[in-house]
């Protein structure tokens, strides 16, 4: 079964074999087709040349991209925190310790209240244009409650991290570095089957260097890869262990030194940016620019959640990150896919070249740019998950 694109007005294709920046080098093709083939893409080029296929679909002069690639969700939640974004925005200060509030939500759910919340979150971020996501557990903090979460994200996200060491749990209360170790040895062991990743939420209020170190590099002997929750809250040093442990992404980068910056320009770790948040808890946005400037890769992503940032819209960071962080429009789309693609070490996705996934965003808009140019408008027009129309 084949399907070909035609009359598609602007066509951005990241295609890493002409676009080498490393972040903002948006490969761009006008008056193009695209045929998507067995779940992936076949062909690109010029609309006139466009080959034949079973099925065709006129794109109208819109624009086409990669779907977004969501690099850092959680959605393995039940409940939300409505009075804690109000009482925020009247002035309360956003802390670890909101997310225990989830935690007896969560642990309260049954199986299938789990699944629905996910599949539900899923089916939005696909409505908006999402075609990989990223889902981490850590609202369950016990091993058999996440053990639980990996399993349910499995069933649904395209990627699965253990974040076990999200918050030390209220039966833990004084004692991180106990359950840091059982993060570390039973917790993983029931986890990591079920993961590819593994993730520690190193910060003031949850677990410090050492324990954060102490659980990656557990995670990593027990075959999963690092990436870490860093510098959302203060400048401490997990953007730095990020780098040390070659960790695939340093997520927030909020607060950052000089040293941090320097580390992540000279390393293979991605700047996970994550705009939503500062957003919903009213902190100031990362310094985009200054990260891009040295040299380091960004990529854009919501981290959809009850607490911080309770948002799924990638447009929306896209829209922030232009208005707010610098970045220009064509950095901040490259951010939102083939950056995230780079945070999750995945070369499928993320670009439009023929062999990627066929994972295709129609826009109800002539270029990429509106999607900072009409912040709040939903443009999503049609989508195509693995070669499957998911909208439209
Ligand atoms: O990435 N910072 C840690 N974890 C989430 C927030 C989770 C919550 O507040 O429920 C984050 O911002
Ligand atoms: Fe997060």
């Amino acid at each position: 079964m084949s399907t070909v694109i035609t009359n598609i007005g602007e066509l951005v294709t990241n295609d890493p074999a002409v676009s080498t920046h490393r972040g903002g080098g948006l490969a761009v093709v006008r008056d193009a087709a695209l045929v998507i083939e067995d779940g992936a893409v076949a062909w690109t080029g010029p609309s006139s040349r466009a080959p034949a296929a079973d099925e065709s679909f006129d794109a109208g002069g819109r624009a086409v991209l990669p779907g977004f690639v969501d690099s850092h969700a959680h959605l393995v939640f039940a409940g939300e925190r409505a009075e804690e974004f109000a009482a925020r925005m009247s002035g309360e200060k956003y802390a670890a310790g909101g997310i225990r509030t989830t935690v007896e939500r969560t642990r309260a759910a049954s199986d299938d209240e789990l699944r629905a919340n996910v599949r539900r979150l899923v089916h939005e971020m696909a409505r908006q244009g999402v075609t990989t996501v990223e889902c981490k557990s850590g609202y369950g903090l016990t091993v058999d409650q996440e053990a639980r979460a990996v399993r349910i994200a499995a069933e649904y996200a395209d990627e699965v991290t253990y974040l076990g060491a999200h918050v030390v749990p209220a039966e833990y209360a004084g004692d991180a570095a106990g359950y840091a170790r059982l993060a570390a040895t039973d917790m993983l062991a029931a986890c990591a089957p079920h993961a590819r990743w593994v993730d520690v939420f190193c910060e003031e209020g949850a677990f410090d260097a050492d324990q954060a170190r102490e659980v990656l590099t557990a995670g990593v002997k027990a075959g999963l890869a690092p990436r870490l929750h860093a510098n959302q809250l203060t400048q401490g040093p997990a953007v730095r262990l990020a780098v040390e442990l070659e960790a695939a992404s340093a997520d927030h980068c909020t607060f950052l030194g000089d040293a941090d910056v320097d580390a992540l320009a000279s390393s293979r770790t991605v700047a996970t940016l994550l705009p939503g948040v500062e957003f919903s808890t009213r902190q100031p946005y990362p310094d985009a620019r200054r990260l891009l400037d040295a040299g380091a890769t960004v990529a854009l992503a919501t981290d959809c959640n009850p607490g911080s940032c309770y948002s799924s819209s990638m447009a929306f960071c896209i829209a922030v990150a232009v208005r707010d962080m610098r970045m220009t429009p064509a950095e901040a789309v490259w951010a939102a896919t083939a950056g995230g693609a780079r945070a999750l070490r995945r070369t499928d996705v993320g670009h439009l070249a023929p062999g990627a996934r066929a994972d295709v965003h129609v826009l109800d808009a002539p270029s990429y740019i509106h999607l900072a140019y009409r912040p709040g408008v939903p443009l999503t027009h049609a989508v195509w998950k693995h070669g499957r129309r998911v909208k439209g």
